[in-house]
This record gives C-alpha cells, sequence and structure tokens, in this order.
C-alpha cells in the first residue's frame, strides 16, 4: 500500500481517538525513525518517553527474540523466572519491597488505587478511601485514572467517575495539607507533571508531602511512568529529592516498548494484597520480564544515567540560548532529559515545521514543546535538534 492508502485505511479502520501526523513510521534504530517514504528522522519525544535506550536497542531486541522462542505465556498460575528476577532488581534499586506486574501505566495506578483502598480498609482507623490528587495531573484514561487526573478536558463525557478522589494545586502544601479529611487514606503525586506541561515543582515540595503523610498517617504514592527508568537523571525521580514513598507506579520506559507496568511498594503496604485481591492475565508476561531486565541491566551498568544527566544539561542550556533569539519563548525548563519549552502561543505549528525538517517533537498543553530524547542521546543529535528548531522558530 502507498503511504496515502495506509493513512486512508487508518482513518476507516481505527477509532479516531488520536489526531496522527501524516506519516507511517517504519523502522526504527537509536534516536532515529524512518516513514514509509524512506524519510529520516530524529526522535525527540522516543514514543512519549517509552524508547528511552533508543529504538530497537539490540540487548532488548536479542532479548525478546530469545523468549519468543523459549516460553511467551503462561499465566500467573505458575512461577517463572524472569518475573522473579526483574522484580528482585526493582526492589533491591528502589525504596520497595514488592512488585505488582501489569501491562501500562494505567493499569499500574489502578493497581495503587486498589492497594491504597485494601490497606486503609484492612489496617487504617475508620472508614478511609479518599486519594487526594494534584490539578493538572495525569494519571491514565481508565475510569479511575481519569477520576485522578486533576485536568477536566479528561472528564469530559464520561460521567459518572468513581469517586474517591479530590484534586489541590500542585506544588501547594497548605492546599494539600487543608484538603485531608477523615476519610483521607492517601496522596498521589507526579515528581514532574508531564502531560500536565513538564511542570516542576519546588525542591522541597516532595519532602513536604512526605512530612504531611507521616503527620496524618496517609499512604504517599509516587506516579514515576513518566519519570523513571532515568528519564531524570536518577533511575527513579525521588531518589533526587531525599524521601521515599510508600507505593510507586511504572510504565513506559521499563519495557523499551515492549508493553510492561509495575506497582511497588513496601513490604508492610503490600501485604494488604493477598491471593484474589487483585490480577493480571498478561502482568508478567515473559515477553514483558525479559525486555524490562534487559532494560534494567543496561540503564545500571552502560552509563545511560550519566549520560542523560550530562546531556540533559547540555539541551537544557542550548534550549534556554534559543529563548534569548526567539521572543515566542517564555520559559525553557527540565531535569535530566525531561525538558519543556513553554511558549507565549500554540505550539502546533513548530512541532509540524520540525517534523517536516526531520525532527520528532511533541507539543503538550497547546503551548508547551516537550523534548523526551533516548538517554542515550549525544551532543551533535541535540546541535542538529537545536539548529532545526531554531529555523522552525525563526519564521514564526
Ligand atoms: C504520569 C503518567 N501516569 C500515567 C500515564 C498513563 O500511562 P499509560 O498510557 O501507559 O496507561 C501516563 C501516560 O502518559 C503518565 O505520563
Amino acid at each position: 500500500m502507498t503511504t496515502e492508502e495506509l493513512i486512508a485505511h487508518s482513518d476507516q479502520y481505527i477509532m479516531g481517538t488520536y489526531s496522527r501526523f501524516p506519516i507511517v513510521l517504519v523502522k526504527g534504530s537509536g534516536a532515529k525513525v524512518w516513514d514509509s517514504d524512506g524519510k529520516e528522522y530524529l526522535d525527540f519525544i522516543s514514543g512519549i518517553a517509552v524508547c528511552s535506550l533508543g529504538h530497537s536497542h539490540p540487548r532488548v531486541a536479542e532479548a525478546i527474540k530469545k523468549q519468543a522462542g523459549i516460553l511467551t505465556h503462561v499465566s500467573n498460575l505458575y512461577h517463572i523466572e524472569p518475573q522473579i528476577i526483574l522484580a528482585r532488581l526493582l526492589a533491591e534499586n528502589s525504596f520497595a519491597d514488592k512488585v505488582f506486574f501489569c501491562n501500562s501505566g494505567a493499569e499500574a495506578n489502578e493497581a495503587a488505587f486498589k492497594l491504597a483502598r485494601k490497606y486503609a480498609c484492612d489496617y487504617m482507623p475508620g472508614d478511609r478511601y479518599d486519594l487526594i490528587a494534584m490539578k493538572d495531573s495525569f494519571h491514565g484514561r481508565t475510569l479511575a485514572t481519569v477520576a485522578a487526573t486533576g485536568q477536566s478536558k479528561f472528564h469530559a463525557g464520561f460521567a459518572p467517575l468513581p469517586e474517591g478522589f479530590r484534586h489541590v494545586p500542585f506544588n501547594d502544601l497548605s492546599a494539600l495539607k487543608a484538603a485531608i479529611t477523615e476519610k483521607t487514606c492517601g496522596i498521589i503525586v507526579e515528581p514532574i507533571q508531564g502531560e500536565g506541561g513538564v511542570k516542576i515543582p519546588d525542591d522541597d515540595y516532595l519532602r513536604g508531602v512526605r512530612r504531611i503523610c507521616d503527620d496524618n498517617g496517609l499512604l504517599f504514592i509516587l506516579d514515576e511512568i513518566q519519570t523513571g527508568m532515568g528519564r531524570t537523571g536518577t533511575l527513579f525521580a525521588y531518589q533526587d529529592c531525599g524521601i521515599e514513598p510508600d507505593i510507586m507506579t511504572l510504565a513506559k520506559a521499563l519495557g523499551n516498548g515492549f508493553p510492561v507496568g509495575a506497582m511497588l511498594a513496601t513490604d508492610k503496604i503490600a501485604s494488604a494484597f493477598v491471593p484474589g485481591s487483585h490480577a493480571s492475565t498478561f502482568g508478567g508476561n515473559p515477553l514483558a520480564m525479559v525486555a524490562g531486565l534487559a532494560v534494567m541491566e543496561t540503564l545500571l551498568n552502560d552509563g545511560v544515567l550519566e549520560n542523560c544527566r550530562r546531556m540533559g544539561a547540555y539541551l537544557l542550556e542550548r534550549l534556554s540560548k534559543l529563548k534569548k533569539r526567539h521572543p515566542v519563548v517564555r520559559e525553557v525548563r527540565g531535569k535530566g532529559l525531561m525538558i519543556g519549552m513553554e511558549l507565549v502561543e500554540e505550539g502546533s505549528d513548530i512541532v509540524r515545521k520540525c517534523m517536516n525538517k526531520g525532527v520528532l517533537i511533541n507539543c503538550t498543553c497547546g503551548n508547551i514543546l516537550r523534548f523526551l530524547p533516548p538517554l542515550t542521546i549525544g551532543e551533535e543529535e541535540i546541535d542538529r535538534v537545536v539548529s532545526v528548531l531554531d529555523e522552525a522558530m525563526e519564521d514564526q
């Protein structure tokens, strides 16, 4: 089929939940992808913070290929070695003792909500089930995760949403404290709001949330679905904030493109889940587990985190210089390789121009350009993207 025919078939047969760009991607390697007409792009969005080790990473590809010929699925009625090893590796490298595996970010958050409610039911006094979430947050597209998401545009048309979620402004500890009631069992926060516009809280914000949780006997849930797996320069973003959560959710880059999610907790909290409390047919599937293992081994051993910190600082500096040249830029902010450039106007034109010039970036909240390149990116690739962006903004 030609590219035009493919796109026509896409419109005909796929539900219209996305407004896709008019290209068909067929191949990827490292930070590059190619479309069906052979055009090359530098990918600075990485499948929205998923392919953090770059496309077709050899260790991940080899692990999936090999596992596909050995054992692809047996369900969680039985033990499988890769699941046990990945759970151990995640626990050894985080605050957590136990892991529940699922298939996506929304599912990981659903599991976290259920664990928090079950823990509250089993161990907290009174009748507690409310979670406090943040305005402008994003936690997924299932009904409960939409209810937790603090953006009304995602709620519209889906009422009634599940009860038990209240929202307070992000980065506002007084509002958070004031929102606690006798029904509250926990607080869910993203360390940096991704879909909400790459919003970074004050340095002591997460420590403040931890303190409020401790003072009030509440569970602290961190949604690290976008920030986790090295994106902000440490394996998990909380590791640079001087706190530990009680529950953490992961997905996106955990499988470098193979769908996998995880919900991690301390032994004490995890003890509220017993056989029958929660389940997933595909969760922890051998293919997903070997992908996750290959990702973890690469992140821990190949200097990827160090590269993320260095290249993150470099990209931030290069983009900040663009701010001086282009009045359309209001602010550049970020941590590691999670970087946002807030514009004074809509960003879709610039995104389209960059794409035409062979660079893929993303725009969130209408006016915030988002840069999420592979953590393995180098200076040359950054220079090329910055110069394309410079040109694209020239004509604004
Ligand atoms: C912070 C955060 N939580 C949850 C999700 C939902 O993940 P998924 O799309 O895998 O369900 C996302 C996705 O963008 C996210 O950024």
